[in-house]
């Protein structure tokens, strides 16, 4: 395989990530919430020789989601877990935010993930954007963006340490003399920062991968500082090529500023995608489903993921004056600049033109088209591959798989089997 190998994320979300999926496909509208569901889409991932699947977590919703959308928001770990069991090889990550866990429970449970599935576990940092978070977990108020990422930090290196703290050659495993392990070969974290304290080593040996991968999807400069300093897989990128370049540029000089290798960086930005045996078809599907879009869940969405509540807004009225301002979160910063340019129009209207979620591009087209803009985007130096939303599911995945995977093969450009057996081994360039 050339250094030119490509590199596919499945981002599993219920039905597919338009927010119409759930009203075109065959499922019976609870099938979401069951095993059989989550096995299928990744048996077909794994089909399709991806390097991983995706479970994000939401660990709050605003109630106007229930109307609009299928809520399946179980803990990632809990049907990670799960998935390891009937698949072989396709790498699992899962995500965990930093603000509403501690760093030695979340270590603990990633860990026992990567010892599970034999070295396939993954986690995507995030810091939830989210204040309705802060009430479930009986805390008083939802630090800031900046605080956020601050905590962040010093929350990783807690969990790497943890990760750390056996040796890969610790146990002994001597029945004669009765030593399991060898206490000298623990390294208790013994950490005392600004924001946590964590004393004891794991209550387990290393797991396969030692520490399993990290993963970031910040897109404002603080969430690029935090993936330029730990992340191995990046999900985030700009929507157009030249501003993906730009990004990717961007993002290795901090990682070498960081001290660390760009190499060891593997950039597949998040894409909706909705495919058809025929250019026209695919038009046809995505018309489908956005003809179904309602406006209702369009700028209520907007609202919850830029980290507001929907609830305590009128769409009728204009966004408030504090809301305009610069800073914050990337997606408040995107409807706050669209308020600023037209500062009386309803919220509605400002809303409209945003799209929610992380699918901030939607391609449209046959496997031929997106083999070829998967190609450009990556002999362009911007991606190394794509995080692949199928705008429904399992539609889209196992048409990526039978018919764009087959491309790509002939081209040389993808593997054809898994050579390594870790998420690390399968993400190496
Ligand atoms: C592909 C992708 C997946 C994401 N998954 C989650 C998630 O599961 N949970 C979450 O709270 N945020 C998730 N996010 C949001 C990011 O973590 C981040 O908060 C957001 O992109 C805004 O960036 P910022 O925090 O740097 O402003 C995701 C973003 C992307 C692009």
């Amino acid at each position: 395989m050339t250094a030119d190998s490509l590199h596919f994320n499945a981002f599993i979300w219920p039905n597919g990530y338009h927010e119409s999926a759930w009203r075109v496909v065959d499922d019976d509208v609870r099938g979401v919430l069951g095993l059989p569901y989550y096995a299928g889409i990744a048996r077909t991932a794994e089909r399709g020789l991806m390097d991983s699947i995706f479970l994000a977590d939401n660990i709050a919703i605003a109630e106007y989601r229930v109307t609009h959308l299928p809520q399946t928001q179980f803990d990632p770990i809990s049907v990670l877990s799960a998935l390891a069991a009937v698949t072989e090889k396709i790498g699992l990550i899962g995500t965990g935010s930093t603000t509403y866990n501690k760093p030695w429970e979340l270590a603990r449970r990633f860990a026992t993930l990567d010892h599970l599935s034999g070295g396939r576990a993954g986690w995507n940092i995030v810091t939830t954007i989210t204040p309705l978070a802060a009430a479930n977990f009986g805390e008083k108020a939802h630090p800031d963006h900046a605080d956020r990422y601050e905590r962040a930090h010093e929350f990783v290196d807690v969990v790497t340490r943890a990760w750390d703290s056996w040796d890969d050659d610790a146990i002994v495993g001597d029945r004669e003399n009765g030593v399991w392990a060898d206490r000298a070969k623990l390294h208790a974290p013994r950490f005392h920062g600004r924001f946590y304290d964590v004393e004891g080593v794991l209550p387990f040996p290393r797991s396969p991968q030692g520490r399993p991968v990290l993963v970031q999807a910040g897109q404002s400069a603080a969430g690029i500082g935090l993936a330029a300093r730990y992340a191995e897989l990046v999900f985030s990128g700009p929507p157009s090529l030249a501003a993906a370049v730009k990004f990717r540029a961007e993002l290795d000089a901090q990682v070498v500023a960081a001290g660390r290798d760009p190499k060891g960086v593997r950039v597949l930005p998040a894409l909706m995608v909705t495919l058809g045996g025929t250019e026209a078809e695919a038009k046809a599907r995505a018309e489908r489903l956005e003809e179904l879009a309602s406006p209702e869940f369009r700028w209520q969405n907007a609202l919850y993921t830029a980290g507001l509540d929907p609830d305590a807004f009128d769409p009728d009225a204009p966004l408030p004056a504090e809301l305009r301002a610069e800073g914050g979160s990337s997606r408040l910063q995107q409807l706050a600049a669209a308020a600023r340019e037209r500062p009386e129009a309803p919220l509605r209207e400002i809303a409209a033109a945003i799209t929610g979620g992380a699918g901030q591009v939607h391609f449209v087209g046959t496997p031929e088209q997106f083999a070829d803009h998967v190609l450009t985007w990556q002999d362009a130096g911007a991606v190394d591959g794509f995080t692949i939303m199928g705008s429904t599911l399992p539609y889209e995945l196992a048409a990526f798989v039978d018919h764009v995977v087959p491309i790509l093969q002939r081209k040389g450009r993808y593997r054809t089997e898994y050579t390594g057996s870790t998420l690390r081994e399968h993400l190496a360039p």
